[in-house]
């Protein structure tokens, strides 16, 4: 196998942004009188703002809310959000996965972000990440949230390469479907390993050094 490029999911990969997720969908919950936990929120891995609200507003009992007033909900939980997230700082990213994306680099690997976040540059700013990457494919740039692998299939793009070329590393089972979906190597990290999907599992994003 010839991997020529990596595609990092963001959250839960490379930084570990879940608890802010949990945070702020906890307040807005607790404003509508939904019940949230733990275990609902893992169901919102790599899932996009709104369908992560749709799962949240499965045990609302109140009367049907209108796009417009999701809308208003969801940007009231991205205000919070983004207000963890400003207090990020480089910090944040371990010695491990900056020194892993170098070695990636050094041995002539390509690499690029396939996040469904539509903060992902935003974080990528506030850790001073922004530099390891040669492509960024985000939330901004989808019409189709994961496990469709339309943010992965434009990461290659972006990267001028063939999807069978590159491989995919996620923490999501819907991101590892993601990648399958579009035709390219996976690598599970985290809660997706448990899924089983991916062709490869990895205890530590160091491991990567061993499959490239
Ligand atoms: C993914 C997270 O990276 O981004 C999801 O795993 C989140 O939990 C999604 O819902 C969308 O994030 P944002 O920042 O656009 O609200
Ligand atoms: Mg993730």
């Amino acid at each position: 196998m010839n991997i020529k490029g990596i595609i990092f999911d963001l959250d839960g990969v490379l930084v570990f942004t879940d608890k802010y997720h949990y945070r702020a969908w906890k307040a807005v919950a607790d404003e509508l009188g939904v019940y949230f936990d733990e275990t609902i929120n893992n169901r919102l891995r790599g899932v996009s703002r709104m369908a992560s609200l749709d799962i949240i507003l499965e045990r609302y009992e109140g009367r049907p809310l209108s796009a417009g007033e999701k809308a208003v909900i969801a940007e009231k939980k991205n205000g919070l959000y983004r207000q963890l997230l400003a207090e990020m700082t480089p910090a944040d990213v371990s010695e491990e996965v900056r020194d892993t994306l170098k070695e990636l680099r050094g041995r002539g690997c390509r690499i690029a972000l396939g996040s469904s976040s539509k903060n992902a540059r935003f974080i990528l700013e506030r850790t001073d990440l922004t530099d390891a990457f040669d492509a960024i494919s985000d939330g901004n740039n989808i019409t189709h949230s994961k496990p469709d692998p339309e943010v992965f299939v434009k990461a290659a793009e972006f990267l001028q390469l063939a999807p069978e070329d590159c491989l995919v590393v996620e923490d999501a089972q819907a991101g590892i479907e993601a990648a399958i979906a579009g035709g390219m190597h996976s690598a599970a990290i985290g809660d997706a390993v448990h899924c089983g999907l991916a062709e490869y599992t990895l205890g530590s994003i160091v491991e990567l050094l061993q499959i490239v």
